[in-house]
């Protein structure tokens, strides 16, 4: 670590990473900094009371294939050995995604790419039992491993987690096998982010969404078989035997969340999809939603929002979505959009507020808001019989951290004025 040469590699990615103004949008401009080379990473575990296992699966071949990573209960004893970030290509696509020479992706395949997530991988699942399933969407710019904060707690309180990586150029990475050919010699095809020129980011973005939405309806109808048991071939050909999901599946409990362009597929996938049941939207960016949507979306429907990211703007389109009971807003004091992803914990506290990964708020304490306000919401939409709804008050915003509906309820408008465009008490 302390060899001069080492040295200035790490001055050259700081300053490279820097220079590099962050877009509001994308959830993986995560950045560096030395503290996982120097052991300070901290992806947290889940805090309930399953062992949580993971594991990479990929069905069908070219681009039309479906790619997710799956976190669930699993048997123990515990070895916590998944990889977060499994290829040196993924931090190729960030640099390519900040705009930085690929030598930036090296460097942070260098820090970063030997971190851990406390998960088993590849372990049994723990039979037995039926799971309710959520399909997570990540953001621009992101891929499916970087959200494992928010999986491995679902899954250690009993879901099936299955975060898929979106092939619409919205990834900063991903890759498929083009036949099966490619697959047994594991010659990966790589397809990086997809520049979008300014003048056509409404046009593209708004059909991306409706892609990402249609691949999390095709990751259900995956899994949906497999807990069926129809023969399907995991073509990574991993050691997590995917007949294990024959009958784990609590079919009629399926919900759906996302980050950021997750949280408009999200919406986008709610409307068009009945066996979503209800959703969960964090830090949606509403850009690409179209205005008609809310109009054809009856599901039960969660913005847990960050204290910086949304305009009021955006906050007007969302309350758009607003029923009573069945919708709900809450927003995170002192959070940041990047609060969402597991970079905010793999960041010092330093080189973490500067990117803005880091808020005000403690990440540890803004995940677990955001975590368990989500179970209490999926407990009483999805009618689980567990006792998340001890976490009922944070879905109305009732804790010293939150604030129901948006930061404009409580700042632009009087106590009067909430009671007729205050989101909780609207009609
Ligand atoms: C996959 O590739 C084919 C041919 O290159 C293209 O026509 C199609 O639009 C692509 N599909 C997706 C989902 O990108
Ligand atoms: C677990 O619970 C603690 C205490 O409420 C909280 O601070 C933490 O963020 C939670 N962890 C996760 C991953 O949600
Ligand atoms: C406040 O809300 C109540 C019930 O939602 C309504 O009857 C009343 O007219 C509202 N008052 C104002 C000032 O908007």
């Amino acid at each position: 670590m302390a060899s001069p040469k080492l040295h200035v590699l790490f001055c050259l990615c700081c300053c490279l990473t820097l220079a590099q103004p962050f877009s509001w949008q994308d959830p993986s401009s995560f950045v560096s900094s030395t503290s996982s080379a120097l052991g300070r990473s901290s992806i947290p575990r889940g805090n309930g009371s399953y062992s949580v296992g993971c594991a990479d699966l990929m069905f069908d071949y070219a681009n039309e294939s479906i790619f997710l990573r799956l976190y669930y209960p699993s048997q123990g004893p515990d070895h916590l050995d998944t990889i977060w970030i499994p290829n040196k290509e993924y931090f190729w696509g960030i640099a390519k995604f900040l705009e930085t020479p690929r030598i930036l992706g090296n460097i942070l395949n260098f820090l970063y790419g030997s971190i851990m997530v406390p998960a088993n991988w590849n372990s049994p699942l723990k039979t037995g039992e039926k799971y309710p399933l959520i399909i997570f969407s990540h953001g621009l710019g992101a891929f499916r491993t970087i959200y494992s904060a928010i999986g491995l707690d679902l899954a250690s309180h009993g879901f099936i987690v299955a975060a898929v990586e979106h092939r619409d150029g919205s990834a900063s990475a991903t890759y498929y096998f083009e036949d099966q050919l490619a697959a047994e010699k594991k010659t990966k095809s790589w397809l990086y982010l997809k520049t979008v020129k300014r003048d056509e980011a409404e046009r593209v973005r708004k059909e991306q969404v409706q892609q990402r939405a249609k691949d999390c309806s095709q990751a259900l109808s995956v899994i949906l078989d497999l807990d069926l048991g129809k023969p399907m071939k995991n073509i990574l050909g991993m050691e997590f035997d995917v007949e294990q999901l024959k009958g784990s599946v609590d079919r009629k409990r399926v919900a759906i969340m996302g980050h950021s362009f997750g949280g408009a597929t999200v919406i986008q996938a709610l409307s068009g999809e009945q066996r979503f049941r209800c959703g969960v939207a964090l830090d949606a960016w509403m850009f690409p939603v179209r205005d008609e949507v809310y109009a054809s979306i009856s599901q039960p429907l969660f913005f847990i929002n960050s204290a910086s990211f949304q305009s009021l703007g955006d906050i007007t389109k969302m309350k758009k979505y607003w029923q009573p009971d069945g919708r709900k807003m809450i927003t995170i004091k002192g959070s940041v959009h990047q609060n969402f992803a597991d970079f905010t914990f793999v960041t010092s506290d330093v080189i973490g507020h500067k990117l803005t990964l880091k808020g005000d708020i403690d990440s540890t304490v803004a995940i677990g808001l955001s975590n368990k306000a989500s179970l209490a919401f999926l407990q009483k939409h999805l009618g689980l019989h567990k006792d998340f709804d001890q976490w009922d008050p944070l879905v109305e915003g009732e804790n010293e951290n939150l604030i129901p509906g948006s930061s404009f309820d409580v700042v632009t408008q009087s106590p009067a004025l909430q009671n007729s465009s205050g989101l909780h008490r609207q009609k």
